[in-house]
């Protein structure tokens, strides 16, 4: 497994190699086994023989098979890579309660790799090996008029909870534990469809039943959202999903995600709106900021392809320049290849798409391409 340069901080490279060591001294590090080919699989398991738990999450930073357009943590194969962060312990108290030995600690991860000045603390109390009670704050959680900083802030914290931990511990355990990560259990369709249009019986509805009807002759599941039924709150760039892994909000986005999390192909398929996408659409599009927190600081899955559809009333391809990059920068945001454009000019002329020739067939013949 490799362990050098481009992967981890030197703490965690030493320590994997040198308990790797004493389990088997045959065991070393090679460059072949770089996070391509699933050896972000080899990491973890490497992680978990040597009973490391104590780590955030894994950067390959090495750069290569990365996207053209600077998005690092996005492999050309759509492989996800973890971001580990620079890592440095600031606090580490030990408190005795009651005949229970608890550390408190605190942490600074430095995320400038993703975000430029984007620093993460992270205070935890750990007992008998197991984290108890997690807060974390992010300097990208205070806006420029805010008098606070995340360091005082996490400072402050920590020695609240030191003298919390020595009067009372509950008072630390029961108001902070680790929030549950996404479950994974939902059946997830293996195409999923983001009908972007209001109008139900429009023309993006037309296409997104060509594509289903297309899906399911292959005989693949699928699942059309339909952004404008449901209750989704705008994004307030509170950026504590960076923090945790998911949003604040509790709405409807919980269930779009978990279907994204688990497609092989996901679609955009909306009509140009003042030359983007609906405002339905793009509520769902920056809500995904909390998946790709969430793949930044957990892990994903792989492989996925991404298609937009789109139609517009006025006549020329120009008209879909603001949104091909509006949905491709989504799509690499969250690790998504973009696979594939089909974008229909002059539809307030035409009204209605069936009657173009050919759509039909491009629709399908693009979807058997990718499922
Ligand atoms: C609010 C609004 C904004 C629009 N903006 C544009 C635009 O900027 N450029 C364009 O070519 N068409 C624009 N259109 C036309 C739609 O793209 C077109 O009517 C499309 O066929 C609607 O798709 P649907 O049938 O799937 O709802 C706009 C329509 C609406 C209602």
């Amino acid at each position: 497994m490799y362990t050098g340069t481009g992967f981890g901080n030197d703490w965690l490279k030493n320590e994997i190699l040198k308990q790797m060591r004493e389990r088997d001294p045959s065991w070393d590090a090679e460059r072949k086994w770089r996070f391509r080919n699933g050896s972000l699989d080899n990491v973890r398991s490497a992680l978990t023989v040597t009973g490391i738990s104590d780590y955030d999450s894994i950067q390959d930073d090495s750069g290569s098979g990365s996207c053209s357009d600077g998005n690092k943590d996005i492999t050309d194969s759509g492989r996800v890579s973890l971001m580990e962060p620079v890592w440095e312990r600031l606090r580490e108290i030990h408190i005795s309660k009651a005949g229970t030995e608890y550390t408190l600690t605190l942490d600074r991860e430095d995320y400038s790799a993703l975000y430029p000045g984007m620093i993460r603390f992270v205070l935890a109390v750990s007992t008998g090996g197991n984290r108890v009670a997690v807060f974390r704050t992010n300097t990208f959680e205070y806006s420029p008029l805010s008098p606070l900083a995340a360091e005082t802030v996490a400072l402050g914290k920590s020695v609240e909870w030191e003298d919390e931990l020595g009067r009372d511990p509950a008072l630390v355990i029961s108001g902070c534990r680790e929030r549950e990560r996404p479950s994974g259990k939902r059946p997830a369709a293996d195409l999923v469809l983001l009908q972007g249009s209001p109008r139900a019986d429009g023309n993006c509805a037309i296409l997104a039943g060509w594509v289903a009807d297309a899906a399911r002759d292959r005989g693949r599941t699928v699942e059309v959202i339909y952004p404008h039924d449901l209750d989704i709150h705008c994004c307030i760039g509170c950026y504590q999903c960076y923090n945790t892994g998911s949003c604040v909000f509790d709405d409807d986005m919980n269930r779009i995600i978990d279907a994204v999390r688990g497609a092989r192909l996901i679609i955009v398929c909306s009509p140009v709106y003042t030359n983007t996408v609906t405002a339905g659409t793009k509520l769902v599009i920056d809500r995904m900021q909390a998946y790709h927190a969430e793949r930044t600081l957990i892990g994903g899955k792989d492989g996925q392809n991404g298609i937009l559809f789109s139609v517009a009333g006025r006549k020329g391809g120009d008209n879909f320049t603001c949104i091909t990059k509006v949905v491709h920068a989504f799509f690499r945001n969250c690790g998504i290849r973009p696979a594939g454009d089909i974008l229909i000019d002059s539809v307030d002329a035409v009204k209605d798409i069936r009657k173009i020739a050919g759509k039909r067939e491009a629709v399908q013949n693009l979807i058997s391409t990718v499922l």
